[in-house]
């Protein structure tokens, strides 16, 4: 298993700890996976239980895995947040009264800056033959924010990809490639079930990828 170090779990926190997120969930994987997952951020679920995708999205990505033969402990994931970004809404009881509760929402660019050290460096560490990102915020962390999952997804790109770079405070071009395959954000069927049938094409050239690399 790979284990990112107390000390950049203590440098994300820090970094993040003025905006409106809970909890840490590390990312979680063997150092050697198939390939490396990338989503948006974690949600209530994994903030309990601390491993990513362990929500209703969770069990919707674990069937793609499922598809191409793989499980959770075959691949390593990670996301470009790893604190739960949440904003306060009200809900309607039954009962007609209002209560005040936390919602999920998608992460600032100001709240994936403060984690983007993580992800470089499982990325680095971890050096995946194969990313396949989960949705545009993923996407956009490492191939730019001019990308759009429902134009690159099934595409399979080799590129360069973004790190953080600190001392000038901006998003730089690694030197090395990789390979990403975009695919759609598992909870997206959810909203826009047409996503299906583009997602689990996705999933079956990504098994087609892995039966080759044998
Ligand atoms: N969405 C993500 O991107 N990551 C999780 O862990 C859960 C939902």
């Amino acid at each position: 298993m790979y284990k990112i170090s107390d000390d950049l779990i203590q440098l994300g926190m820090e970094r993040i700890k003025d905006f409106p997120v809970e909890g840490f969930v590390p990312g979680s994987g063997p150092d050697s996976p198939a390939l490396m997952l990338v989503g948006e951020a974690p949600g209530e679920n994994e903030v309990e239980t601390r491993i990513p995708f362990t929500g209703r999205a969770g069990k919707e990505l674990m069937a793609s895995l499922s598809s191409v033969g793989l499980a959770r402990e075959d691949v390593y994931i990670t996301s470009a947040v790893r604190s739960r970004p949440y904003k306060w809404g009200s809900k309607k009881e039954r009962d007609g009264s209002q209560s005040e509760r936390k919602y999920n929402r998608a992460p600032t660019k100001k709240e994936i800056i403060a984690h983007a050290p993580i992800l470089d460096a499982e990325i680095r560490d971890i050096d995946p033959p194969l990313i396949v990102t989960l949705g545009n915020v993923g996407l956009q962390r490492l191939v730019g924010p001019e990308a759009k999952v429902t134009q690159l997804h099934g595409v399979l790109m080799e590129t360069p990809i973004l790190k953080w770079d600190e001392e000038n405070q901006r998003f730089e071009k690694t030197e090395q490639t990789y390979h990403i395959l975009p695919t759609f954000h598992p909870a997206s069927v959810f909203y826009n079930p047409p996503v299906r049938t583009l997602k689990e094409d996705d999933w079956r050239k990504i098994g087609a990828l892995l039966k080759f690399k044998k």
